[in-house]
């Protein structure tokens, strides 16, 4: 029979990051030798203390369902963390926390639950391409809010307020940013969060790479925020700890939002895997042998951000936003404002001829831009470096 995709997903769009590591691959099984720096995961494994864990979960039978919204222990501790840093009035109890198949399932439940037809969502842009593609499978329409590329592309109050209208429902914040690295300082995310609480907007805060930032500590919503009645925080394990694969993903929102969501979670996957939820457990929990090998893995990135960052700025043909945290550069290339996908023809020519895979700026709806990832061997990641100046002076 054939196939007519429904109006639910009619105008899904593939993932960009995806079809671009793909298409490395394929050259890597034809014998091209491929840098690969397509892909937004950590190049480390878990650390072994949070395997450990895990394994004795297991041992003791960690292979049943558990509540919709994860184990209570793991809630617990989530909320506990939200507690440190949340000056606000409303403590964060267990029933505010819902656990999710990666922080991917807790952006969709969010979006979906707060967000339908006739809703306007403020994105702002550039961002990680599945925020778009949510909000659209919410039915609500994602407004693209250009951010300022001297400052990162960071948004503010002013260009919010000139894309909100009457429809405006909610906000999506990422911060550290995927893909431009930057890091909102805490009286700018206090200044959107105060724009969203007047003017009753929901603020999806996701802030998966938190742990992620080299020059000074990320501020989260909750580090900053009066109030929480119209906020969602999410969060997970997959970035900081390396553990993407586990699929344990978050949300901190208001009892009522929780409830809706577990119900929709209900309806979707259940609970997320019962044995990541007990490595979760062990991630937030155990202390400095975890956190060590956090600040580790930390250590290692900026490290490779320091050594790459000269040489990208070296080159004529390039601009390049120093990244704060995270694990992505991101450049504008030669043809940028000629070329109509100036990214997209960047990629292409550098995977084809210089053997280095990145992502094209369009994913993220800003065509004269690329991604660049630094979650990779940093001789890798030098060598790469050196490749796409050569490709980009050579294009100029
Ligand atoms: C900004 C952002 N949010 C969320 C995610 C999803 O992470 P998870 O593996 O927890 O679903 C990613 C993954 O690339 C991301 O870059």
């Amino acid at each position: 029979m054939p196939f007519r995709p429904s109006a639910n997903i009619a105008e899904l769009r593939e993932s960009a990051t995806i079809a671009v590591s793909q298409r490395a691959k394929a050259l890597k099984a034809q014998g091209r030798e491929v840098i690969d720096l397509g892909a937004g995961e950590p190049d480390f494994g878990t650390p072994a203390p949070i395997l450990e864990a895990a394994k004795r979960a297991l041992d003791e039978g960690a292979t049943r369902y558990t509540a919709v919204e994860g184990i209570l222990p793991l809630r617990q501790a989530i909320a506990t963390q939200g507690n440190a840093s949340f000056r606000g009035t409303e403590a964060i109890a267990a029933t505010d926390v819902v656990v999710s198949c990666g922080s991917k399932q807790s952006l969709y439940n969010a979006c979906v639950t707060l967000f339908g037809p006739g809703d306007e969502v403020l994105v702002p842009t550039p961002s990680w391409t599945s925020y778009y593609e949510m909000v659209q499978l919410a039915r609500a329409t994602a407004v693209e809010v250009h951010g300022d590329p001297a400052r990162g592309f960071k948004v503010d109050v002013e260009r919010l307020e000139r894309h909100a209208t009457p429809r405006t429902r909610g906000l999506m914040l990422n911060s550290p940013s995927n893909p431009t690295g930057a890091v909102y300082a805490p009286e700018e995310l206090r200044a959107i969060l105060d724009l969203a609480a007047t003017r009753g907007w929901w603020v999806i805060s996701d802030e998966i790479y938190q742990r992620i930032a080299y020059d000074a500590p990320a501020p989260g919503a909750l580090d900053v925020a009066p109030r929480r009645d119209n906020l969602i925080v999410v969060n997970g394990v997959a970035k900081a700890w390396a553990m993407t694969g586990w699929r344990v993903g978050w949300t901190i929102s208001p009892p009522a939002v929780a409830k809706a969501m577990t119900a929709l979670q209900s309806h979707t996957t259940s609970n997320t895997a019962t044995v990541a939820q007990y490595a979760a457990l062990a991630a937030l929990t155990l202390g400095e042998p975890v956190d060590a090998t956090v600040r580790a893995m930390v250590a290692e990135f900026k490290a490779r951000r320091d050594a790459a960052l000269p040489i990208l700025q070296a080159s004529r043909a390039l601009t390049v936003l120093p990244p704060e945290g995270a694990f992505y550069f991101y450049l504008k290339v030669p043809g940028a404002g000629r070329v109509p996908d100036a990214g997209g023809a960047f990629c292409q020519e550098l995977l084809e001829k210089a053997g280095v895979a990145i992502v094209p700026g369009s994913a993220f709806r800003t065509p004269d831009w690329v991604r660049v990832s630094y979650a990779a061997d940093k001789a890798q990641v030098i060598e790469a470096a050196r490749r796409i100046v050569a490709t980009a002076d050579a294009m100029a």
